[in-house]
């Protein structure tokens, strides 16, 4: 496995955080910087697959070949994975995606109020939990950012939102998760297996998330 396994496959990939406005000036977001999700991205593509990028906002540079889609909020990256995913044997959902966003955008910048101020805010749409719910399901991998009880709440991710996959990573840590360039995860599957990567490079832990796929996805019929 690696060099040209994902030939002949498209794989889209999500990455970064969204951004939820609150007026023209603010919004809501997190420490997402994209490095994982860009990570899966260039090695899939260096592995062979056409690759469709979705992208929140991030400093980073598109990887090379990659076709790469920039939204701002959960409901823009919404609109662009289901309008590309009938396109793809492979969704893997790296994104950190806004679960709430104001209930109302202001169009004028909010003025300074009293010392309390109350933002009313309403959920977003699950993605991934939808693309779980299509009939014709790519092979599905999502992630699980958590700061406690890591597998318990990745077990209940994979099965909720019926994905073949599951990376759940430890984001209280200081060498893993958001903003740095290392990670280490816990993979837990469909069929009820489990594999603990240690600590290694966003790249390295990309391409053993890719093993994984490439491993388990139907064989790609000749052309
Ligand atoms: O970008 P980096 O700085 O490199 O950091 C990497 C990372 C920590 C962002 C990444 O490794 C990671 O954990 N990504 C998932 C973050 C997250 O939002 O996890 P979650 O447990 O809240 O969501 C579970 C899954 O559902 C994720 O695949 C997420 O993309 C998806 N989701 C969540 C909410 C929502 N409304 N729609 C979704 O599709």
């Amino acid at each position: 496995l690696r060099p040209g396994d994902l030939e002949g496959q498209t794989v889209m990939v999500t990455a970064g955080p969204t951004r939820e406005e609150i007026d023209p000036v603010r919004f809501i977001s997190n420490h997402s910087s994209g490095r994982m999700g860009y990570a899966v991205a260039r090695a899939a593509r260096q592995r062979g697959a056409r690759v469709i990028l979705v992208s929140g906002p991030t400093g980073l540079a598109a990887p090379a070949g990659v076709e790469r889609i920039c939204v701002e909020s959960a409901r823009d990256m919404q609109a662009a994975v289901m309008e590309h995913v009938k396109e793809c044997a492979v969704v893997v959902k790296t994104a950190a995606v806004a679960d709430y966003r104001p209930a109302e955008r202001k169009g004028d910048k909010i003025k300074k109020q009293a010392a309390e101020m109350t933002l009313a805010l309403v959920k977003n749409p699950d993605i991934l939990a939808e693309l779980g719910r299509l009939k014709k399901r790519p092979f599905l991998v999502g992630f699980a950012a958590e700061t406690s009880r890591l597998e318990e709440y990745a077990a209940r991710k994979l099965a909720e939102k019926n994905l073949d996959m599951i990376v759940a990573n430890d984001v209280s840590l200081g060498d893993a998760g958001f903003n740095v360039d290392t990670n280490r995860a816990l993979f837990l599957f469909r069929d009820g297996s489990r594999q603990e990567c240690p600590l290694m490079s966003k790249d390295e832990l990309a391409n053993r998330i890719l093993d994984q796929i490439a491993s388990r996805l139907p064989a790609q019929r000749p052309r």
